[in-house]
């Protein structure tokens, strides 16, 4: 084992390889937290687990629960503290295995085996674990590393267009915000999924090795889209996914960014068009915006860690690949949640 402190944030030792290869590697004493679905999709992989504990999850926002903790913790009481735990599955399954990661007898070591694209790019990188309060996502959490992250292609396979969709979406994200060059590039010929990941991951783990526990305002790029990506999720009631919900949040940031005078239209336009969730964006987007009161979004807005009611805390696009943090006073976001957010122009 190379690392020393369970969930510490060094970069996570990468292995890519297949998954049922790669399980004969676990201690016996692992504990696998795995996605139902994954396991039912992937005989072999559940297989590979038959010597080592395995918990299923449905994944989901409901798993991110502190009901999820508690019935975990309870049948955990018998597993030493020098255990490795790992998260087999998406973005939820991994944010609440970090935080179980982090507080079972006050941290064990943990390995992510992101299933998703979007959780390959962004949520099993940096070591967020939360858990949500309420209708308030990431209301508590951890910073907790992975001494390794797994990627495994076979269950990068079997995603849906949909999920494939929020992958893509994440990855442009990361491009957009910190590498104009490699948008371009992007922008001229598609990338495969394969690339996409590898180069998405590239940046995202170099954006985390500056600021890991976002204090130096360079992680808080990650949350470009986030502040209204949150609040339609939540609006949504959670059927609407975290990868789309940050793709139309996306739309809300640069309309918010040409509306300052931060973001050139030309460069707005540049990123709409890139994104793919087109064409059906602004149309998810009016649905969702058009039957819900301001004062309920202010509400929301106002219990996110990254706004306070008055202004908004935002990201914002100043150039492809450059970013600055602004504060956005209220009326700006309220005038384009009444007009064209609703789909009123
Ligand atoms: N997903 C945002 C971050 O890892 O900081």
């Amino acid at each position: 084992m190379t690392d020393s402190l369970p969930g510490s944030l060094a970069p996570a030792r990468e292995r890519t390889g297949a998954f049922d290869a790669l399980a004969k590697t676990l201690p016996a004493d692992s504990v696998v937290f795995a996605d139902r679905k994954v396991l039912r999709l992937h005989p072999k992989a559940r297989k590979a687990l038959s010597k080592v504990r395995v918990v299923p999850l449905a994944a989901g926002e409901a798993i991110k629960s502190l009901g999820t903790l508690e019935r975990v913790a309870r049948s955990l009481h018998d597993v030493s503290r020098s255990a490795t735990f790992v998260a087999l599955g998406g973005g939820t399954i991994g944010d609440v295995v970090g935080v179980i990661a982090h507080l079972h007898k006050r941290g064990v070591r943990l390995i992510h085996v992101p299933t998703t694209l979007l959780a390959g790019v962004d949520s099993s990188i940096g070591g967020k674990g939360a858990v949500n309060v309420g209708t308030v996502k990431n209301a508590l959490g951890v910073f907790h590393g992975a001494a390794e992250t797994w990627l495994c292609p076979e269950f990068f396979e079997t995603l849906t267009e949909a999920q494939r969709r929020e992958g893509r979406l994440e990855a442009w994200k990361m491009v957009a915000t910190l590498d104009g060059g490699t948008f371009r590039r992007w922008s001229l010929r598609t990338p495969s999924d394969a690339a996409l990941l590898r180069e998405a991951r590239g940046l995202k783990e170099a954006v985390v090795r500056t600021d890991p526990f976002e204090r130096k305002d360079v992680r808080v790029v990650l949350n470009f889209g986030h502040t209204f990506g949150h609040v339609l999720e939540s609006l949504s009631g959670y059927t609407l996914p975290h990868g789309d919900a940050v793709g139309l949040g996306m739309l809300c940031a640069l309309d918010v960014g040409v509306a300052t005078g931060v973001t050139p239209r030309g460069v707005s336009e540049a990123v709409e068009v890139a994104l793919p969730n087109r064409p059906r964006a602004r149309t998810e987007l009016a649905k969702l915006v058009s039957k819900t009161k301001l004062a309920k979004v202010a509400t929301l807005l106002a219990a996110d860690k990254k706004s306070s009611a008055k202004a908004l805390r935002m990201v914002l696009l100043e150039d492809l690949g450059r970013w600055r943090v602004a504060n956005v006073d209220a009326s700006v976001w309220q005038r384009l949640w009444k007009g064209p957010w609703s789909g009123r122009a």
